[in-house]
């Protein structure tokens, strides 16, 4: 269903009606395309609580396709002014520290284009010394809070980390149109996963891509319930980045996911993922192994707990928790998922926020998000595997469209983009935590949601 609203806002006459109202003012975001890859106008670097540049992340972001400034470049000097500005932060330790925080954003946030970009890099939380923490807690209200007031499609995020070259695929995704739906988040990147296999027989994928275009060519990936909706986007994301994709679906879709597939040179694989034995059907499907799974067919049987019956409750915690957890473990434990491999599974922020309605898929959504933090360190250390979770706000899908007028209405403007999510959206999420060099992001849950209102 298209958003109306949205189209209307994009005329002068919505604009100038709309302003005038004071009614939400939702900017066109800038989407990745082959034509348009990356943002326009320059990266601004700056650098609060600590002097000097750490020259990692000087390297890496020279590698964004954006030209690097430390001004904001004059009028004249470039097309697009600034579309990006990365605030290394990672230094500040106290009240002082926040001070220049606010003395490097202040006079430039002004200047960031439309769909622009600001990106705050933190550091983690120093246990042993209150005033760190303080001062790097504060980094994420500060970010947060300005997410909500910079409005024009533009996006605001934390990145705590311990080194930026771990981090490169994070940045390059954050400073891009890929994430154009993703704002108001902190994402924590670790040092790199390991490279090198402990058994020196276990099949092994390389961690760092050769190729940032083709970042998955050779690799396996499988997307349960990708013959429509959210799975059918991340399908084809992941099939632009060179994986072979297996499309995974329940057989009554079968006839939609050969479409899929073919379309996108990948396989079908009509099977009910609640089936006791999926995980091993998976496997044996897939001989070869593979190398990125990811979890999102999910189901919703809404009703308010006092009137929800038990086969309500049951089918929806089935599909969306248990059957997630039973062929995680059942392809980590056969090796199915080689090292290197990736799990991406799709919480909500209705398992974040809850949701009237939904005690039974906030449930089992929270639960996804449970799994992924508590597995995460361990399929990493054991597997070679990451675990993280996307975690979808509005989405435009015939789900949402389904939704009466009014709530959806709400549901989409109730974010601080004034807008719904696109699939695609949730499918570059999935992408750059399907990356190969994303080995350092583990145990995360990030919302793809606008920044929405819910459980923010
Ligand atoms: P959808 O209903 O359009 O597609 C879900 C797909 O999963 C369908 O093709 C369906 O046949 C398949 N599926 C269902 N049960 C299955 C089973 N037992 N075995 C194999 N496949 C099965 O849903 P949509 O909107 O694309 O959502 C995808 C995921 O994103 C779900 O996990 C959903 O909960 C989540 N999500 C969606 C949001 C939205 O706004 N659309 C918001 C938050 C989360």
């Amino acid at each position: 269903m298209a958003d109306r609203y949205l189209s209307f806002t994009g005329t002068a006459p919505g604009r100038f009606l709309s302003r005038r109202l004071g009614l939400p003012q939702p900017a066109a975001l800038r989407r990745w395309s082959p034509q348009r890859p990356s943002l326009d106008g320059a990266l601004l670097r700056l650098t609060a609580g600590k002097s000097g540049l750490d020259p990692d992340l000087a390297s890496v972001l020279s590698r964004t396709g954006l030209e690097v400034a430390e001004a904001v470049p004059a009028a004249s000097a470039g097309a697009f002014g600034v579309a990006a500005v990365v605030l290394d932060a990672s230094g500040v330790r106290d009240v002082d520290g926040l001070g220049e925080v606010h003395a490097a954003l202040h006079p430039v946030v002004r200047s960031v284009a439309a769909s622009g970009r600001v990106v705050v890099l933190g550091a983690p939380l120093d246990a042993g010394d209150h005033h760190q923490a303080a001062a790097q807690q504060a980094l994420e209200g500060f970010t947060r809070s300005l997410g909500k007031e910079i409005g024009r499609g533009r996006t605001v995020n934390l990145v705590r980390l311990t080194d930026a070259s771990a981090a490169e695929s994070t940045l390059r995704f954050l400073l891009s149109p890929r994430s154009a739906y993703v704002s108001g988040q902190v994402i924590h990147v670790g040092a790199d996963a390991p490279t090198v296999p402990t058994a020196p027989t276990a099949p092994t994928v390389p961690t760092a891509p050769g190729d940032w275009d083709r970042p998955l060519a050779g690799r396996t990936a499988l997307v349960t319930g990708g013959a429509r909706g959210i799975g059918e986007a991340v399908a084809e994301t992941l099939a632009r980045d060179g994986a072979h994709v297996v499309v995974l679906d329940v057989p009554a879709a079968e006839a939609d996911a050969r479409r899929v597939a073919e379309r996108l040179g990948g396989t079908a694989l009509p099977l009910d993922i609640t089936a006791a034995d999926a995980g091993e059907r998976i496997a044996a499907a897939l001989p070869d192994g593979l190398d990125v799974l990811i979890h999102n067919a999910g189901i919703t049987r809404d009703r308010r707990l006092v009137n929800m019956p038990a086969e309500r409750w049951d089918s929806v915690l089935e599909v969306n928790l248990a059957s997630v957890l039973r062929t995680t473990d059942a392809l980590l434990a056969s090796g199915a998922l080689r090292r290197g491999g990736r799990i991406v599974a799709t919480a909500s922020i209705a398992g974040l926020a809850g949701n009237a309605g939904q005690t039974n898929y906030g449930a089992s959504k929270a639960g996804v998000a449970g799994m992924v933090r508590a597995l995460a360190p361990r399929a990493l250390a054991e597997h070679g595997v990451t675990v993280n979770a996307v975690a979808p706000g509005f989405i435009e899908t015939k789900m949402t469209a389904a939704v009466p007028l009014f709530i959806r209405e709400a549901g989409r403007r109730m974010n601080s983009l004034a807008q719904g999510g696109l699939p695609v959206d949730v499918a570059e999420t999935t992408a750059w935590l399907a990356h190969p060099a994303s080995g350092a992001v583990n145990g995360q849950v990030v919302r793809v949601c606008g920044q929405s209102l819910l459980g923010a």
